[in-house]
């Protein structure tokens, strides 16, 4: 069994009856869903699921988990995720898929997060191995430019797959990788984008994760936040 595969599980024990359980996006969040099917199936735990995307949406709907529309959720009891990178305090780096707004909304607005990585995922500082993923209005894309200039970001729009155009988010916003100086930490940098209007959101998850599982070798680590 892959380290994914392994934190998936652990965190499917997690869930018991009643819970209303957001879905992450991406491949380990994929494991997760699989197993709460699983668990749903063959040992009738009750829980409704809400989705981060119309990818998990399909996927939990096709494996017969009930799904709510995100419209109608208002509190979540669990949300569970994966990252792209992990600092020690426990912040994320997240949104190397176009979702990651729908994905801060239930991360905040739920009572547990529980992210799911690998150990490759763990890094010193947050930005470590990727630029910083910033969702913006596209009329504002030259306004928020220049902001993040002055910041000391520098970076661009992504391309979407076929590097044919710039990428759309799910939501049809632009999707700027934006890298920053090194000396800026991430709670700080956190505060730079949410203050720059046209910004609608960025990838990092500043407080949010409450629990993080790493999977090294088969095994699970657990990790709380606060304690570090
Ligand atoms: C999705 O937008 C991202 O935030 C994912 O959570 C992240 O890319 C992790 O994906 P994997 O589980 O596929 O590594």
């Amino acid at each position: 069994m892959s380290d994914k595969e392994c934190v998936a599980k652990h965190a499917a024990k997690q869930v018991v009856d009643g819970m209303l359980v957001g879905l992450g996006t991406g491949s380990t969040a994929n494991y997760f869903i699989e197993e709460l099917a699983y668990r749903s199936r063959e040992q009738g735990l009750k829980v409704i699921t809400v989705a981060s995307s119309v990818v998990s949406a399909i996927k939990a709907q096709q494996l017969g988990l009930t799904t709510v529309d995100f419209e109608r959720v208002s509190y979540l009891d669990l949300y569970v995720d994966g990252a792209d990178e992990v600092s020690p305090e426990l912040t994320l780096l997240k949104g190397q898929g176009a979702d990651l707004v729908r994905e801060k909304l239930l991360a905040t607005a739920s009572e547990q997060f529980i992210v799911l990585i690998e150990a490759s995922k763990l890094v010193a500082r947050i930005g470590q191995h990727f630029a910083i993923p910033i969702e913006v209005m596209p009329c504002a894309w030259q306004l928020v430019k220049k902001q993040l200039e002055a910041n000391g970001g520098h970076g661009d729009l992504r391309q979407n797959t076929h590097k044919k155009g710039v990428a759309i988010s799910t939501h049809g916003s632009l999707i700027a990788d934006i890298s920053f100086d090194q000396h800026i930490d991430a709670k700080t940098l956190n505060e730079i984008l949410n203050g720059i209007s046209g910004i609608v959101e960025h990838g990092i998850f500043y407080g949010l994760a409450t629990t993080v599982l790493v999977g090294i070798n088969g095994q699970v680590q657990e990790r709380q936040a606060g304690n570090f």
